[in-house]
């Protein structure tokens, strides 16, 4: 394994390597068996089902504290059994929760996906995944770390309108900024995207949100547009891999063969997180792909977004680090 210096930046003057701000929430996943739902008071009968935190950021946090980054969430949970799993599978994972309170005000957000297997479908109640505002976010921590990761673009009305003065925050103490926006469910991709792109260091879309984002017919035409306006361009592409991009540089990295995949949930959050893994040791592009592309693939051996995340000693092995 190659690396161009040990770290990018001087990790010890910050308390930690990754911030994100936590879409708090979880998953019922239905899967198996008749699991598209039908009007008319029918009742189907599903082969499985698995409750489990969800939510992009949380997901994604987990798998870069897993990792061994210095990771924190800026969230909140409701006082009911759903934020208490929350908080438990955070701290198990090794993610600092300190910033993440208990609001006795807000129920904790749900996510009811349905999972054939190769695709799903969801239903959301936003609760806690929307929770956070500007006054939940500690002006202190923004210096603090090395990196802040944003997901979850468009779940997250309250603090949207902020990022581009949390980034610039950010970016002020010496920081990078990471962007996945996942889906607008809106449609749009406005919000201020277009604005914050040119702040961004690390862009992570999958290939139908980098052609919303560009607002481009193909993917190709999406890279040709994007990589001028950020650094490094990650394009996510299900069981074909991912590819980079940058100004001077194009990789394409496969994923890794599953033979019994369970389900994808988390998998573009697990990547994103194992890219940074690399992106912070200053590892070249191709081996950050690598690494993200390793994580988003073993996560689909296990159900629900953490299950199946691999650590720090797994991926060593694999990737042949010492
Ligand atoms: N069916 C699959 N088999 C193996 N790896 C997969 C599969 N689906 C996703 N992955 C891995 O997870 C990564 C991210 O998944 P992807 O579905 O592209 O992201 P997102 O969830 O953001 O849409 C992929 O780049 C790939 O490495
Ligand atoms: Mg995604």
């Amino acid at each position: 394994m190659t690396h161009s210096g040990r770290w990018r930046g001087n990790d010890m003057d910050k308390d930690y390597d990754v911030i994100t701000m936590g879409d708090c929430c979880v998953d019922l996943i239905l899967s198996g068996g008749s699991v598209v739902p039908e009007f008319g008071q029918k009742e189907k009968v599903v082969d499985n089902y698995s409750l489990e935190m969800g939510g992009s950021c949380t997901i994604f946090a987990c798998q870069a504290a897993k990792l061994g980054l210095r990771t924190a969430v800026i969230g909140k949970v409701g006082d009911d059994p759903f934020g208490d799993l929350i908080l438990r599978r955070l701290s198990d994972a090794g993610v600092d929760v300190s910033h993440v309170a208990r609001d006795e005000s807000v129920r904790t957000g749900i996510t009811v996906v349905m999972n054939t297997g190769s695709d799903r479908a969801m239903l959301t109640y936003t609760g806690t995944i929307d929770a956070i505002g500007r006054e939940d976010v500690p002006d202190g921590l923004l210096g603090s770390t090395r990196h802040l990761h944003v997901g979850s673009y468009y779940l997250m009305d309250r603090i949207r309108p902020h990022y581009r003065g949390i980034i610039e925050a950010v970016k002020a103490g010496g920081g990078t900024v990471s962007l996945d926006t996942n889906w607008d469910p809106a449609e749009r991709w406005d919000g201020g995207l277009k604005a914050l792109l040119p702040l961004v260091d690390v862009l992570m879309p999958n290939e139908n949100e980098v052609m919303a984002i560009a607002g481009a017919e193909t993917v190709d035409a999406a890279i040709n547009s994007l990589r001028e306006t950020v650094p490094v361009l990650v394009v996510k592409r299900g069981k074909d891999g991912a590819t980079v991009h940058s100004r001077g540089e194009d990789h394409a990295v496969p994923a890794v063969k599953v033979d019994a995949l369970v389900d994808t949930v988390g998998s573009g959050d697990s990547f994103d997180a194992g890219f940074l893994y690399g992106y912070l040791n200053a590892m070249p592009l191709v081996e950050c792909a690598r690494i993200g592309s390793i994580c988003g693939s073993i996560k689909t051996r296990a159900a629900g977004g953490i299950a199946g995340q691999v650590t720090l000693a797994e991926i060593r092995g694999m990737i042949g680090e010492e």
